[in-house]
C-alpha cells in the first residue's frame, strides 16, 4: 500500500491528552510532519513510553512545547491556546483528552459522572471556543478535530456515562461546524474503535483480561484491536487541505466495528 505524505512546516497544532495513547501519536506524527506541537495534559510522564512526548519530539529534530493543562477548565484551555501564539497561532487544534469511568447507571456517584462530562464533554467543546476564537481574531482559519468513540453513536453496557459524553461530542462537533463554517474554520471528530492503549485501566478487571486476551467486547471485522498508529493518519488527514470539503464528520476508525 502506498503512502501520503503530510507535510505540516511551519503550521501549529495544539493538542489535548498527548502524554500517553492515541494522542501522543498524533503529537508525535505532527512533529515528523513539520509542525510545530503544543501539548496539554494534566500529566508530562507518559504510561505508556519512557520519554515525555514533547522531548521525544524535539529530540527527533521537530519542535514541541508542554503545557501543564486542565481540561477541565476553561482558562487553563484558554491559556493553552494563546501559547501557540508563540510560534505565529493555532492552526490545527485537537480536542483528544478523555477519560473513562465504567459502571452501572443504577448507582453511579454524582461527582463520577461530572467528573467524566467535565473531561469529555466540556473539554471539547471550550477547546473549540478557545480555538476557534484565537483563529478568528488573528483571521486565520483553521481545522478543529474531535476525538470522539464508537460510544458516539453506540450504546456498550455498564458505559451510560461514558457513552453520553462521547454522544455530547458528535454533537459538539455538527453545531461547531454548522456555527464555524462562516468563517473558515472546519470542525470534525475521529471515533476509534477498540484501541489498544493504557485507557483500558479504567476497564473492569474481567473486561481488561478479556481484551488481553484477544477476546473483544464484539467481535471486529478486520480481526483485532487496533493501535494508535492505526488511528493518528485520520487526524492528519482531517486537518490537511486535502479535507478542505468536509466537516462535521465523525470518522470512525474502527476495523469495521460498526458495520454490523
Ligand atoms: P490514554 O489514557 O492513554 O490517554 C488519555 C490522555 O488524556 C492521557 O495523556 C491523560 O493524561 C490525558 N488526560 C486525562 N484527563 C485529562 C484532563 N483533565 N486534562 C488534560 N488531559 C487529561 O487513553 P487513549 O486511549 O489514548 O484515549 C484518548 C482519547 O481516545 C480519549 O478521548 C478516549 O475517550 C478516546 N477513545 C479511546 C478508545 C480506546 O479504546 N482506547 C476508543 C475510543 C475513543
Amino acid at each position: 500500500m502506498g503512502h501520503i505524505n503530510p507535510d505540516f512546516e511551519a503550521e501549529t497544532v495544539v493538542i489535548t491528552g498527548a502524554t500517553s495513547g492515541i494522542g501522543r501519536e498524533i503529537a508525535l506524527r505532527f512533529g515528523d510532519a513539520g509542525a510545530n506541537v503544543v501539548i496539554g495534559d494534566i500529566e508530562k510522564e507518559p504510561k505508556d513510553a519512557d520519554v515525555p512526548t514533547h522531548e521525544a519530539i524535539e529530540d527527533d529534530g521537530g519542535t514541541a512545547t508542554f503545557v501543564e493543562t486542565d481540561v477541565t477548565d476553561s482558562d487553563q484551555i484558554h491559556r493553552l491556546v494563546s501559547e501557540a501564539r508563540e510560534y505565529g497561532g493555532v492552526d490545527v487544534m485537537i480536542n483528544n483528552a478523555g477519560l473513562f469511568i465504567g459502571g452501572s447507571v443504577r448507582d453511579l456517584e454524582p461527582d463520577d459522572f461530572d467528573q467524566i462530562h467535565s473531561v469529555n464533554a466540556k473539554g471539547v467543546y471550550f477547546g473549540i471556543q478557545a480555538a476557534a476564537n484565537d483563529m478568528i481574531e488573528r483571521g486565520e482559519p483553521g481545522s478543529i478535530i474531535n476525538t470522539a468513540s464508537i460510544s458516539s453513536s453506540y450504546a456498550q453496557f455498564e458505559q451510560v456515562q461514558y457513552d453520553s459524553t462521547k454522544g455530547a461530542v458528535r454533537m459538539i462537533t455538527r453545531g461547531s461546524a454548522l456555527e464555524l463554517a462562516e468563517h473558515g474554520i472546519r470542525v470534525n471528530a475521529v471515533g476509534p474503535g477498540q484501541i489498544a492503549t493504557e485507557f483500558i485501566e479504567g476497564w473492569s478487571e474481567e473486561a481488561k483480561e478479556a481484551a488481553q486476551e484477544g477476546d473483544l467486547i464484539k467481535d471486529v471485522p478486520l480481526g483485532r484491536a487496533g493501535t494508535p498508529v492505526d488511528v493518528a493518519g485520520a487526524y492528519l488527514f482531517l486537518a490537511s487541505a486535502e479535507a478542505g470539503y468536509i466537516t462535521g464528520e465523525l470518522l470512525f476508525v474502527d476495523g469495521g466495528w460498526q458495520v454490523f
